[in-house]
């Protein structure tokens, strides 16, 4: 399996996959996909990592640009998704852990809203007072390279439609 950056050519199909694999989740608003081709289409892509295998592609994450208070520099990751079929074969942890390693040569840390079961793992953690409105505060996380505790309200790009302050 090849963890690489996103071509042209692989567009369709991170689209169909974040789509398949977002819908098994109770949370999921069907327009991740959507989200993932406005960040693209505005240049807010800071990663888009797809996982292929034998020439298919398996797996799919992003990152864009994001605050944390009135911190920039942040990392936002998501959409993570695999394809169904192809869960529990380590290519969710793989990308995690390829996009990790590229955030660190250029951010203050990672973040993300998910399910802290899964990526305790990578060691992401809630920080009381980090928080995005309307979620439950142990969803939001953060991986701070420095160690440094962050403070503020976790900012997305505005393709994740979440109306917040940019
Ligand atoms: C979450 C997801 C990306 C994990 O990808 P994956 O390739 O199956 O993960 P890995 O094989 O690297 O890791 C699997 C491990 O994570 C665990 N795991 C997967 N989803 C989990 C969850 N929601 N909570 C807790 N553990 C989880 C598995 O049980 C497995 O544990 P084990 O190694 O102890 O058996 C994948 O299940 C997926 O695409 N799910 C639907 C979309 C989604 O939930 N995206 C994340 C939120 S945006």
């Amino acid at each position: 399996m090849l963890i690489r950056n996103e071509t042209a050519s692989d567009i369709r199909a991170i689209s169909h996959l974040v789509t398949e694999a977002l819908r098994m989740l109770a949370q999921s608003t069907g327009t991740e996909a959507g989200i993932v081709e406005r960040l693209r289409a505005e240049g807010a892509l800071a990663l888009s990592l797809v996982a292929e295998d034998e020439g298919r592609v398996v797996g799919y994450l992003a990152a864009s640009p994001a605050w944390i208070g009135d911190q920039k520099g942040w990392g936002l990751i998501g959409p993570l998704a695999v394809l169904p079929s192809r869960h529990r074969q380590g290519i969710g942890t793989a990308l995690m852990a390829e996009a990790l390693r590229r955030l660190r040569t250029t951010c203050k840390g990672a973040a993300l809203v998910g399910d802290p079961a899964y990526y305790v793992r990578f060691g992401f953690q809630a920080f009381p007072g980090v928080s995005v409105a309307g979620c439950p505060p142990e969803v939001v996380q953060a991986l701070p390279f420095d160690g440094i505790e962050p403070h503020g309200e976790l900012i997305h790009h505005p393709a994740f439609g979440l109306d917040q302050r940019v």
